[in-house]
């Protein structure tokens, strides 16, 4: 029987996804060893239906546990960055929900104390996974594809006005951004996962369908380091709900599945404009799936480097770049031109754009 990694859970939203599609499908790898929600009832209802050990409505009793290796905190926005520090100071493992956090500052911070801490730190971005996005991933690498060219972006989502009735949403101080951060983070990733990083960026960000703080509007062209240009649109107002991406380099062009929380996961349209590639281009794709996607896919790999001790397939690097470049994408938009990469300490966003 393999090694079990003993989890708990804080937050029930989201988290209770993290419990059906990962822990309670893979029990052999992991123990629920714990849930922890500030909403007695739906602790109940949880606990009757995963099964934990223990239950609790208050944190600490989580941090205080020992049988707790990490804690996977799926609670709102402005709670991870304390949550993420208490856990590290006592010396358990985490795996955190996006966004991480609200500032390069407090990414920083994490990253310091993750280097003097027993525990190490996984951020979520369970849409890497999927063999669509295998597929993607596998024919960059293979070289063949030619250079990158271009690549458009859409994260087009539907948020009705009771999404943000919830009381943390819609608010800076607790939601931390709006569609940026909330909605678009993910497709983002993948650009920057399957591109690589940004050089710079020119962005207009509004709050055009709802009368609130955060924004729900995002257009934007990129530059990445490469050269390659992206542009990148994000609402929470279409009326059907896509997220694309369109990645086009010399030989072949390739567009994910338009499934909006999944767009990694089924195969992606490969096209490809030179003959004497196509046998490769087949080769490569009928070679490459995935078993497990989305929650179930990062879990699965995260146990390996758990239990081997190695970079996790999440690093708080990535979730650090994401938070630049969303930094980037605020100060853009309120400047009116191109902010250049990187941000530095003496940024005037540096300790985040919700000011
Ligand atoms: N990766 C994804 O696709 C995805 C999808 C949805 C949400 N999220 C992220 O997950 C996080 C939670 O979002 P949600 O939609 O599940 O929110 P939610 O409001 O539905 O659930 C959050 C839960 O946390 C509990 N909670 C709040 N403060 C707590 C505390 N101090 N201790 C213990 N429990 C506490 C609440 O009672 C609630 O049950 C957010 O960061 C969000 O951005 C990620």
């Amino acid at each position: 029987m393999s090694r079990k990694i003993a989890v708990a859970v804080v937050g029930l939203g989201i988290g209770s996804d993290h419990i059906t599609e990962a822990y309670v499908k893979h029990r052999d790898k992991f123990g629920l060893v714990r849930i922890c929600d500030t909403n007695p009832s739906l602790l109940e209802r949880a606990r009757k239906e995963f099964g934990a050990r223990e239950t609790c409505v208050d944190f600490a009793e989580v941090l205080a546990d020992p049988d707790v290796e990490v804690v996977d905190i799926c609670t709102p926005p402005f709670t991870h960055h304390q949550m993420i520090l208490q856990s590290l100071a006592a010396g358990k493992s985490v795996i955190c929900e996006k966004p991480l956090v609200g500032s390069l500052k407090e990414v920083d911070e994490i990253i310091r104390k993750e280097g003097r801490s027993a525990g190490r730190v996984m951020p979520i971005f369970q849409m890497r996974y999927g063999t669509g996005i295998a597929q993607a991933r596998a024919l960059i690498e293979s070289g063949i594809i030619g250079k990158p060219q271009i690549a458009s972006i859409e994260t087009m989502w539907n948020r009705p006005p009771e999404y943000y009735q919830v009381p943390w949403r819609a608010k800076w101080k607790t939601e931390l951004g709006g569609v940026l951060t909330s909605q678009a983070i993910h497709a983002h990733d993948l650009l920057t996962h399957l591109m690589g990083p940004v050089r710079s960026v020119f962005a207009r960000t509004d709050n055009r369908q709802y009368d609130m703080e955060i924004e729900d509007t995002l257009s934007a062209t990129v530059l990445l380091e490469s050269g390659v240009p992206a542009s990148m649109t994000a609402t929470v107002a279409s009326a059907d709900e896509i997220t694309r991406l369109r990645l086009v380099f010399e030989h072949v062009t390739m567009e994910s599945d338009h499934s909006p929380y999944n767009p990694g996961g089924a195969p992606w349209r490969i096209l490809v404009r030179k003959d004497s590639i196509v046998s490769d281009v087949d080769r490569i794709v009928s070679e490459t799936k995935e078993n497990e996607q989305g929650f179930a896919g990062q879990l699965l790999a995260y146990y390996d480097t758990f239990i081997e001790n190695t970079e996790h397939p999440v690093t708080l690097q990535d979730a650090r770049a994401s938070i630049e470049l969303a930094t980037a994408m605020h100060f853009s938009s309120r400047i009116g031109s191109e902010v250049v990469l990187p941000i530095g300490k003496q940024h005037p966003y540096y300790s985040g754009w919700a000011i």
